[in-house]
């Protein structure tokens, strides 16, 4: 063990920087806590984060055994000299802590300290932390007792470290916090998509159910079994969308078999002529596909919801290595530049955030009194 600290710390910083950038907060922190311990050749080091009420957060601890540890008891309170350290950021030097003023003494199976080194970690002015370190082997190796100016210089590297650490910690947990926002965006799309569509045919079906059940029973009962199949439908994409499945019918069937039957189907359920053509498509990869068919249904359903249409074109061809989807009405059209992105519309945006989600585009076409078309081309792969 001939190692000047000096040179010691120069590898522990090395090794810092490189793991900070891969491993959990704690271990980093262990890893700062150990090095100081073992630099400082001290007994006791620990490394504490406060939390809002008076605990703390985090709590590293080197030098202590499990049974130790678990012997002591609940974690330190912010009191005494810690307190101190935390509130007014100032490094302490202390070569007997028992005699501080402000030292308030320590559970029973605390092991006994007396010389004390301790250090603000901080995030710019912010304290988010604190390193401190007891009994230093003694007499030093200069014949002394007690930490030194060098070794007050070595913990101050190692608290930056540690704020390194901790800033990043924080900053990660505030990017999953984001992720989770726009997954949760995702699923509210998911849900329109899907779900709302189903919803709508379901109430249409239910309501043509309860005008024929007095004339016609035999076809209301017809429409009472559609009734039940699209809620079951409805129950089977929600589930999809929640844990992020595409649409079943897509593998089974393919994009073109499932696109057409259920053209198929609104044509039958509504009173605007509904067609399907497709012309030499090939192969996409799936979340093209899927994105496609999440398009072509929200276009559908839009054209048969809000246009007044007599005829709804679907048509779905190949461009290049990719493909291209058109969805055509002969409807009263809208201006696509009122619609606003927010409130209740989640359509369009839903639409447009589909088709650029896979590299694709989007373009709407549509003007009063002129129908609309909604066209959507991706790259294939
Ligand atoms: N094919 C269409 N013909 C006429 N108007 C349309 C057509 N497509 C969309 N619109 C108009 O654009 C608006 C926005 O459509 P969008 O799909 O974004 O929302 P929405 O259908 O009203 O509600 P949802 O969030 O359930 O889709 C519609 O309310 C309608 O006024
Ligand atoms: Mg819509």
């Amino acid at each position: 063990m001939s190692h000047r600290p000096s040179s010691g710390i120069a590898a522990v910083s090395t090794a810092l920087l490189a793991m900070s950038r891969h491993l959990e907060v704690r271990d980093v922190l262990k890893t700062i806590v150990a090095s100081a311990r073992e630099l400082l050749d001290a007994e006791y080091a620990a490394l504490g984060v406060p939390d809002d009420h008076g605990g703390f957060a985090q709590f590293v601890v080197d030098g202590v055994s499990d049974a130790q540890w678990k012997a002591i008891g609940p974690l330190p309170r912010q009191h005494g000299v810690l307190a101190a350290m935390l509130r007014d950021a100032r490094t302490e030097r202390l070569a007997d802590v028992r005699e501080d003023p402000r030292f308030g003494g320590w559970p029973a199976a605390h092991p006994e300290m007396k010389d004390f080194i301790g250090l603000p970690v901080k995030d710019g002015d912010e304290i988010i932390g604190a390193l401190f370190l007891a009994n230093k082997r003694c007499p030093r190796t200069d014949g002394g007792c007690g930490f030194t100016g060098e070794d007050e210089e070595l913990l101050s590297i190692l608290a930056q470290h540690a704020a390194i650490a901790l800033t990043n910690a924080r900053l990660y947990e505030r990017s999953r916090e984001l992720t989770i926002a726009e997954e949760r965006s995702r699923l509210a799309h998911e849900l329109h998509d899907a779900v709302s569509q189903k919803l709508f045919s379901l109430r249409l079906t239910a309501q043509a159910a309860a005008a024929l059940v007095d004339r016609h029973p035999g076809r209301a009962k017809e429409e009472l079994q559609q009734v039940a199949e699209l809620a079951a439908e409805a129950a089977d994409e929600l589930r999809a969308a929640v844990v992020e499945l595409r649409p079943a019918a897509l593998d089974e069937d393919g994009l073109v078999n499932t696109l057409r039957s259920q053209v198929q189907v609104l044509d039958r359920a509504h009173s605007a002529r509904v067609t399907f053509d497709t012309l030499g498509l090939k192969a996409l990869p799936a979340a093209q596909e899927e994105a496609l068919l999440r398009v072509a249904q929200e276009a559908l359903h839009n054209a048969l919801r809000h246009s007044g249409a007599e005829r709804v074109d679907v048509s779905l061809t190949r461009r290049g290595p990719g493909a291209a989807l058109s969805v055509t009405d002969n409807g009263k059209g809208f201006d696509p530049r009122t619609v606003r992105r927010a409130g209740r519309h989640l359509g369009l945006v839903s639409m447009r955030d589909r088709a650029s989600g896979v590299g694709g585009r989007l373009r709407v076409n549509s003007a009063p009194g002129r129908g609309t078309t909604i066209e959507m081309e991706v790259p294939g792969g």
